[in-house]
């Protein structure tokens, strides 16, 4: 492959994409691809502007769907160009679509984050952990608190990801079941992908 592959994991928070995407990572690499794990919000300046707001209330939406568009602009430009250049399969913990889910939700503007978000390609694969949010939320309890504590929230985030679903642009998988199970879906997932089969 020389043009290199584009997977985004994507998911509410607690729906397992890191444990996942590494997964992934692994699998493919046993397989003898060049894979390569990847996330956002990035540890680049954007990315630390962002996580230094997190669990702050009363940010102003517009302003981190900026800040998460510019991240991903900068986490393209830095890390994931390069890569696919270089032909490898790059996997995203969080990409667009995460942008798309969440501050379409906080902003109420799904048209204007689009616009936002325009000079990010899309992936070529688009993998969707589905999640009730109260499944989400008792997870996410037992492990540390989220900025999005909110049923509600999380619920119009589930909605708007599925929205993506029923468009064909990310491929839904139930993570309600255990890991290795998921995982064999995804496996499923990307091989068909990478076989061209999409
Ligand atoms: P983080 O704890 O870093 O990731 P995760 O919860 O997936 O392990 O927090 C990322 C949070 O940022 C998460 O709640 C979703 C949110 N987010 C957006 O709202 N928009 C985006 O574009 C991205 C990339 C993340």
């Amino acid at each position: 492959m020389s043009a290199g592959f584009l997977i985004a994991l994507e998911g509410i928070d607690g729906s397992g994409k890191t444990t996942q995407a590494k997964l992934l990572v692994k699998w493919l690499r046993g397989r003898g691809f060049d894979a390569y794990y990847t996330y956002e919000p990035t540890r680049g300046i954007f990315g630390r502007i962002l996580r230094s707001m997190a669990y702050k209330r009363g940010v102003d939406p517009r302003m981190e769907a900026l800040l998460f568009a510019a991240d991903r602009l900068q986490h393209l430009e830095h890390v994931i160009e390069p890569l696919l250049a270089r032909g490898l399969i790059v996997v995203s913990d969080r990409y667009l679509h995460s942008s798309l889910a969440y501050q379409s939700v906080t902003t109420g503007d799904q048209g204007w984050v689009e616009e936002l978000n325009r000079f990010a390609r899309r992936p070529d694969l688009g993998i969707y952990l589905d999640l009730g949010a109260s499944e989400s939320l008792s997870r996410l309890r037992k492990r540390r608190r989220s900025r999005f504590e909110d049923e509600d929230f999380l619920e119009h985030v589930r909605r708007k990801y599925l929205e993506y679903v029923d468009e064909g642009e990310l491929i839904k998988v139930n993570a309600e079941k255990p890991v290795a199970e998921v995982f064999s879906e995804i496996a499923l997932i990307v091989e068909r992908a990478l076989k061209g089969g999409r």
